[in-house]
């Protein structure tokens, strides 16, 4: 294969910058179709990236277009679907998270990929592709650390975001399954191990719309591995100094600490206020490489038919996670990961 040819659906906040990297960033891909439900987006495709074939039906879209691989960044409910659709026709599927929208749609699209073996499947978990957290994986296989026993996250979406966190919070599965989940799935990779019980506390402390929704802006969990292991989480949605991801592993031998000042650059600004390092305002801009970088290990797994190193099994036990972490939360009580 000499390029991989590429539909994308979905081109909203995330799609748009997939859609972007694929037309101008990789090499070894070429972007042939795009679809979208709202008008102005499947215009801005064919003005701003020259996409030629633009639907706003999905099915049409894979049945039409000449491509081989499908990218999938519609919103959450309709994750499930696109999957079966794109896996039925034979095409490589790369889906951001989550695989569906509760757990039998998410176990459903995983017997649908495992179905299709064939077919390369990736899902976009695109920490695991920052330049960052890959030096700090790198290191920790190379004994940095010793053998990691803790991980601590903090993942705190910045306040000027609030309006949609609300709007989007009936959809979304909430903080647990639409943020936290890329904590649960760093934890799960850092430690390489699968974990057992969950306890949550939190509450809607600074707005109060989430009590409604039974969610929280502000959240602790703690989490017992199988091999003995733990984790902590700490995600929040009122961040007034930006986009805070943090994250610690720690080992016998030492630790890591990534992103503890989530700093723009390297930048400092001197002056009536004292040293003032600015922060990343927000997802797109702090792991943009990453979604460069996930996207590029995908279109080269498809064309080197190379198994990407985060699968559908990803998908599963992240989300299962995040709802034992939910019902934690709800009950109040210590929670098996069993649902
Ligand atoms: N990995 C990450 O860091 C990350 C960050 C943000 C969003 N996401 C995920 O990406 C997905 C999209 O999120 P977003 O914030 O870009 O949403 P968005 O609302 O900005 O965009 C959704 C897009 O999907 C399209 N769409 C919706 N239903 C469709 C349908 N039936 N057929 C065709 N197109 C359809 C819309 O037209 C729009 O282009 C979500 O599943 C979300 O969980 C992941």
């Amino acid at each position: 294969m000499e390029k991989v040819k590429v539909g994308i659906v979905g081109l909203g906040r995330l799609g748009s910058c997939h859609a972007k990297n694929i037309a101008f960033k990789i090499a070894n891909a070429t972007l042939v179709a795009a679809c979208s439900v709202r008008s102005e987006e499947r215009e801005f495709a064919k003005r701003e990236l020259d996409v030629s074939e633009c639907y706003d039906d999905f099915k049409e879209m894979v049945t039409k277009a000449d491509i081989d691989a499908v990218v999938i960044v519609s919103s959450s409910n309709f994750h499930n679907e696109h999957i079966r659709i794109a896996m039925e026709a034979g095409k490589h599927v790369f889906t951001d998270k989550p695989l569906g929208l509760n757990m039998e749609e998410c176990l459903d699209s995983q017997e649908l990929i495992n179905k299709h073996n064939d077919q390369i499947f990736m899902i976009g978990y695109m920490r695991r592709y920052d330049p960052t957290y890959m030096y700090v994986k790198k290191k920790i296989q190379e004994g940095a650390i010793g053998k990691p026993f803790a991980v601590r996250c903090t993942s705190i979406d910045p306040e000027d975001t609030i309006d949609g966190a609300i709007a989007y919070a009936e959809t979304s599965g909430g903080l647990f399954r639409d943020m936290t989940v890329h904590d649960i799935d760093l934890a799960r990779w850092f430690l390489e191990d699968e974990p057992e019980t969950v306890y949550t506390v939190g509450g809607a402390y600074v707005h109060k719309e989430f009590e409604k929704m039974n969610d929280a802006d502000n959240a602790c969990a703690i989490m017992k591995f199988k091999n003995g292991g733990f984790a902590s989480f700490y995600s929040g949605r009122d961040a007034l100094h930006g986009y805070h991801i943090e994250t610690e592993i720690i080992g016998p031998k030492g630790m890591f600490r990534i992103g503890a000042v989530p700093q723009k650059n390297l930048s400092m600004i001197f002056n009536e206020n004292g040293a003032v390092q600015e922060c990343v305002s927000y997802f797109p801009e702090r792991f943009a490489e990453a979604y460069l970088n996930e996207m590029q290990e995908f279109i080269d797994c498809v064309q080197n038919g190379r198994t990407p190193g985060v699968g559908a099994v990803d998908g599963v036990e992240g989300m299962r996670v995040a709802y034992a972490m939910t019902k934690a939360f709800k009950t109040g009580h210590v929670e098996k990961i069993d649902v």
